[in-house]
């Protein structure tokens, strides 16, 4: 039932702020000053590393939660594509927790990289959509993210629920090695309490996203831009372009964008720059300057304070609401999503189906 939507995956986007509520409500305590994880839980203070496993979508959320494991957790983080982990035969070391997201939780390829790890990691931990499927039933500590059936081929609300319960784990992670104190573990807890709020907000942009959306789908080639968290957020960006417009989409650390791909910016490629303004907003003006100088067409994706840093020049700006930056990453899927899914409508390909696709890749 898409419940008055054109499409599924209109609907799964604006689910995100109650589905999100759930799977807050579900980890955070009633008071908000702690987390609670399902028996047996997880001695984060034996850590020594994490291994995280997954595909596409899942594996962009993975390389958000390494900035959020070694930054304030300090745990060392490897993340990598189920499809190549196992065949790497990487040496596992005492004092490794592997982690695998999947929705479906049926992938063939991160279940196979999970049986790799079993009897070699001290704890396999899976962040799951479906709390009956194999990848969830096979681990030690299935977090399950609560997102509610996903039937659009694009993954939207499980994605930010991924996130969301990673963020989580990471935090708890940081409190209990003593990296951030009760006080600090509050504050984090009630922003992100005011996380679907703040979501809330941000699919207001949509009327925004439709109309620049339409000039998109008249490009052959997109690029994404972002730095540090942004980065994989500019990935699922251009992979949610691609999968549903098939319209070619590529995406770069801001940092990247000199040492190859700005051979190919010119007037007739769209870059869309996904860049709060946090502490390396800077760094990022100054990449779009090297974009707009070359005559590139730059489509912000920031706050007000990040507009009004970035000045003139750029071709379009969609505002987002100031958020925390350590939540930033949850929030920009919105607007990565809104781009993607509205180009697909102007173009008129099948949202839902798209073409060479399957919801769940159960072959390797
Ligand atoms: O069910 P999973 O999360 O394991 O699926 C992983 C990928 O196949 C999936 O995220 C895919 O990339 C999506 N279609 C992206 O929108």
């Amino acid at each position: 039932d898409k419940a008055g939507y054109k499409h599924f995956m209109a609907k799964e986007i604006a689910e995100q702020p109650t589905v999100l509520q759930g799977a807050l409500a579900h980890y955070i305590n009633a008071d908000a000053t702690g987390i609670t994880l399902p028996e047996p839980g997880l001695d984060f203070t034996q850590v020594e590393r994490m291994t995280m496993v997954a595909c596409g979508t899942a594996f962009y959320a993975c390389l958000v939660a390494k900035y959020w494991f070694e930054q304030i957790a300090g745990i060392p983080v490897e993340v990598d594509v189920a499809s190549e982990f196992r065949y790497r035969e990487p040496p596992v070391t005492p004092g490794t927790v592997a982690l695998f997201v999947s929705q479906s939780g049926e992938t063939a390829d991160t279940l196979a990289a999970l049986r790799y790890m079993e009897g070699k990691a001290d704890k396999i931990v899976s962040v799951v959509n479906v709390p009956e499927s194999s990848i969830a039933r096979e681990s030690d500590l299935p977090l399950p993210i609560l997102a509610g059936t996903e039937i659009g081929v694009a993954s939207t609300k499980a994605f930010t629920c991924q996130l969301t319960t990673m963020a989580i784990l990471a935090l708890q992670a940081a409190h209990v090695r003593g990296r951030i104190d009760d006080q600090e573990l509050a504050d984090k807890l009630s922003n992100l309490r005011a996380l679907p709020g703040v979501l809330n907000l941000a699919l207001g942009i949509e009327g925004k996203t439709q109309e620049v959306s339409r000039k998109l789908a008249e490009t052959r080639d997109i690029l994404f831009l972002g730095r540090g968290a942004m980065y994989p957020l500019a990935l699922e960006g251009a992979l949610k372009l691609k999968e549903i417009s098939y319209i070619h989409a590529e995406a770069y650390a801001s940092g990247e964008l000199k040492h190859g791909p700005i051979a190919l910016v010119d007037k007739h490629v769209p870059v869309i720059v996904m860049a709060p303004r946090d502490a390396l907003f800077d760094k990022t003006v100054s990449n779009m300057q090297e974009v707009m100088a070359r005559g590139g067409k730059v489509l912000l994706v920031t706050d007000r304070e990040g507009a009004k840093t970035a000045g003139d020049g750029v071709w379009d700006t969609i505002l987002m609401p100031e958020i925390d930056p350590f939540l930033a990453p949850i929030l920009y899927a919105v607007p990565a999503q809104l781009l993607a899914y509205h180009t697909a409508v102007a173009k008129g390909t099948d949202v839902d189906q798209p073409r060479n696709l399957a919801k769940s890749v159960t072959v390797e």
